[in-house]
């Protein structure tokens, strides 16, 4: 059996999208959110069924998925390994042609990229990463929305990351290419990025040791854990390793004076940022949280043939 079964779209990474796709989507996100607080009923995805498979924890994403296929008027399966034959070795090709048969699109949460890109091409449905080690593109979608209602376009303008060179930090990594504007990571060494994602951004990405000479004119100031799902074991380590990386409000200051303040949650406070800027008025951490509701219902919409 031919291993690509079809030719649908999948979203694996935020660079599976076009700049014109990805403004549309952003865009559409908006208009959903709209019309939801309008009260319009909207169901174009009637009868239509996602998969969600959550090989690691998840608020945010759980949720915001499956209220978004029932707002769309469809239904969302949770599947954890757990209690499913993935978690007994079921191998992922056949689970993707099986899985696949039956539903209509697959959202999975799991440790290796190259796990969501084997399922994708033994799936004859559209497959969505709902986050890997790798990159976290529907949390970008939502953040590049936040920023776009709050600030406008994104383009030429300085974003810096401070933290850990994790799966957020590439997808931020992409965002920059895809959008064309100035990324500036903040990171200690031996916690850098990938270093091929790196070169792919050309001079748009630059990484720095000092955060606070980083967050200079700073027009959005983005971090996250210092230990991601999967390195429990190395908090300890992390904690020692970045203890002068917090986002406190003396880097905020640096920053130019319309700075926004995003996380993809959770967060700890007191350890990756301060209480005073998680909870200050530049923060837009709750808007990014719901913001991933209207993104993928967006990108729901997107994939989904109706
Ligand atoms: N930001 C995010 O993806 O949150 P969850 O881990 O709760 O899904
Ligand atoms: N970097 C974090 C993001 C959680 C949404 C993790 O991978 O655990």
């Amino acid at each position: 059996m031919a291993t690509q079964q079809t030719d649908c779209r999948h979203f694996l990474s935020l660079l599976d999208l076009s700049l014109d796709e990805a403004r549309a989507l952003i865009a559409r996100a908006t208009e959903l959110k709209r019309m939801r607080a309008a009260g319009q009923d909207f169901k174009p995805l009637a009868g239509r069924t996602l998969a969600m498979i959550f090989e690691k924890s998840s608020t945010r994403t759980r949720v915001s998925f499956e209220a978004g296929m029932v707002q769309l008027g469809g239904h969302a399966l949770f599947l954890s390994p757990r209690d499913t034959q993935l978690g007994r070795g079921e191998p992922i090709e056949d689970s993707a042609r099986v899985i696949s048969r039956m539903v209509d699109a697959v959202m999975i949460r799991t440790f290796e990229q190259k796990t969501v890109e084997v399922f994708a091409a033994h799936s004859r449905v559209p497959v969505i990463n709902g986050l890997t080690d790798r990159c976290h593109p529907c949390q970008m979608l939502a953040d590049l929305q936040t920023f776009h209602e709050h600030r406008g376009d994104i383009q030429g303008k300085r974003v810096v990351w401070i933290g850990d060179g994790n799966n957020m930090c590439h997808s931020f990594m992409e965002a920059a290419q895809l959008f064309d504007f100035e990324l500036r990571v903040a990171c200690p060494e031996g916690f850098d990025p990938d270093a091929d994602l790196l070169a792919a951004c050309g001079d748009r990405c630059t990484i720095l040791r000092d955060p606070r000479e980083a967050a200079e004119g700073a027009h959005l100031i983005a971090t996250d854990v210092w230990a991601s799902m999967g390195q429990e074991e190395e908090q300890e380590r992390r904690q020692a390793a970045f203890a002068s990386y917090q986002v406190t409000d003396a880097i905020m200051d640096q920053a130019s004076s319309d700075v926004l303040f995003m996380h993809c949650l959770p967060a700890h406070r007191g350890e990756e940022v301060a209480a005073s800027v998680i909870d200050g008025p530049r923060s837009v951490v709750w808007d990014e949280a719901e913001n991933r509701l209207h993104a993928q219902k967006a990108l729901l919409e997107f994939l989904i043939p109706h």
